[in-house]
């Protein structure tokens, strides 16, 4: 036998049944974003290695071990976007965006890249719905974006979601406070655990995650980059706070929060759903002013973030087997015997010409089983048609019959 093909490693398809809960994420962050002058942009799926190599930063994870990248038939190096930011970015400067009013904001959402080891809520093509504003510095700018992303979660209506927010300040002094941390954890260096000495020199902030009790000891003393940010970061991050703290939001300062990118500057955040286990970040995103120019354009600031539409859909769906909720019935399901199919697909298909959801059976089924489809359709009217052209209404809900015209259906049905 031939062999069966699935969907390759880290993949899923998305099924008829999946799909609403994905287009109510899509949905409402549309709605919310444009409500908010975010304008929609489409990027390719694949761009020139380097720019994420440039922009998402050689020393990720991402970039060293996670892109899909491939070559073209004229030998260029080519990746599918394990992200959006660098591609917005891209965009902005070859389409001169700086030349409109700043900042320019952007959203997109679509199918995204990378090459991590699959599990629940972490795929090699998942999907994110990502919002950009370019070309401010403004404190509000971040504010406004945390704003829009939290109130999207909210009427989702996602459980059980916290807010981490962190700052990075600049490169420089993220550089100065490693060498410090560095220094710190070399001089109890007797205290730490095996595993933490080990990446000293490599990653000393995974210290701030160790379990390790004699670890988390130096931890609790350990210098915080929060502490050491300058003076102008730090008022940048006050202002975000405050403007956070006057529109009602609450949050976790986190003074050790990092995220797998390298462009980020100043402001950081996280959403996470404490529901959904290992995967729990559900959105997260942050300022990265320096990104443009590592990407050849002039310095320009710019925040963003990224929502997670496959996980926020894994925990709606996880509430909803807890609800067990039912989905209103909708639509006409137009019951008929053999030789009155015709008929039945005439009226069908004058009433989706209505603007209406109906549907007919098309496997041969005898009134009794089409009685049943239209139940498991969930349809709220069966339509069953006789053979001297009268027609009777059965309301699936409450089980009430009447007799109707089929010729005056579509008004029947518009003032029920
Ligand atoms: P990120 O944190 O890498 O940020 O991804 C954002 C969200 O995408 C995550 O919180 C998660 O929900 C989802 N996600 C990431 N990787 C996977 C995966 N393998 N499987 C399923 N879901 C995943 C960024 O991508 C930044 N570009 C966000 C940003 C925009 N920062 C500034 N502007």
């Amino acid at each position: 036998m031939t062999e069966k093909f699935k969907a390759p490693r880290g993949t899923f398809d998305v099924l008829s049944d999946q799909q609403p809960v994905r287009e109510r994420i899509q949905a409402v962050s549309r709605r919310r974003l444009e409500a908010a002058g975010y304008g929609h942009i489409d990027t390719p799926i694949f761009e020139d290695t380097d720019l994420f190599a440039r922009g998402v930063g050689e020393s990720t994870d991402i970039v060293q071990k996670q892109m899909f990248t491939f070559e073209d038939q004229g030998g260029r190096s080519l990746t599918l976007r394990p992200e959006a930011t660098a591609s917005v970015c891209r965009a902005y400067l070859q389409h001169g965006m700086q030349k409109l009013a700043q900042p320019v904001k952007l959203w997109m959402e679509g199918p995204f890249f990378r090459h991590e080891r699959p599990q629940a809520g972490r795929y090699r093509q998942f999907t994110q719905v990502d919002a950009e504003a370019i070309g401010s510095e403004s404190p509000l700018v971040d504010a406004e974006m945390i704003l829009i992303a939290s109130d999207i979660i909210t009427e989702l209506g996602v459980e059980g979601v916290r807010l981490r927010l962190g700052s990075l300040g600049t490169p420089a002094t993220r550089a100065a406070y490693l060498e410090e941390l560095r220094d710190y954890l070399r001089s109890r260096e007797a205290e730490l655990s095996d595993e933490v000495r080990g990446r000293l020199d490599v990653n000393p902030l995974r210290a701030f995650d160790a379990e390790h009790e004699g670890t988390r000891h130096v931890m609790d003393e350990a210098p915080t980059l929060l502490e050491r940010l300058d003076e102008a970061d730090a008022e940048h991050f006050d202002a975000v706070r405050q403007t956070l703290d006057r529109n009602g939001l609450v949050y976790e300062l986190d003074p050790t929060l990092v995220r797998g990118l390298d462009y980020y500057t100043r402001t950081l955040f996280e959403f996470e759903c404490e529901r959904l286990g290992a995967q729990s970040g559900i959105g997260g995103g942050g300022r990265y002013d320096g990104l443009i120019e590592l990407i050849g354009g002039p310095p320009t600031p710019g925040c963003g973030w990224a929502l997670g539409v496959d996980r926020i859909a894994l925990a709606l769906e996880a509430q909803e087997d807890a609800a067990e909720g039912e989905t209103a019935r909708e639509g006409v399901f137009v019951v008929a015997e053999e030789d009155g199919r015709e008929a039945a697909l005439a009226l069908v298909t004058e009433l989706r010409r209505a603007g209406m959801t109906a549907d007919l059976d098309l496997a041969g089924r005898a009134t009794k089983g089409q009685m049943k489809q239209a139940d498991r359709v969930g349809a709220r009217y069966a339509l069953i048609l006789a053979r001297d052209a009268k027609a009777t209404l059965r309301d699936m809900d409450s089980g009430e019959e009447r007799e109707v015209d089929p010729a005056t259906l579509v008004e029947t049905l518009s003032s029920p």
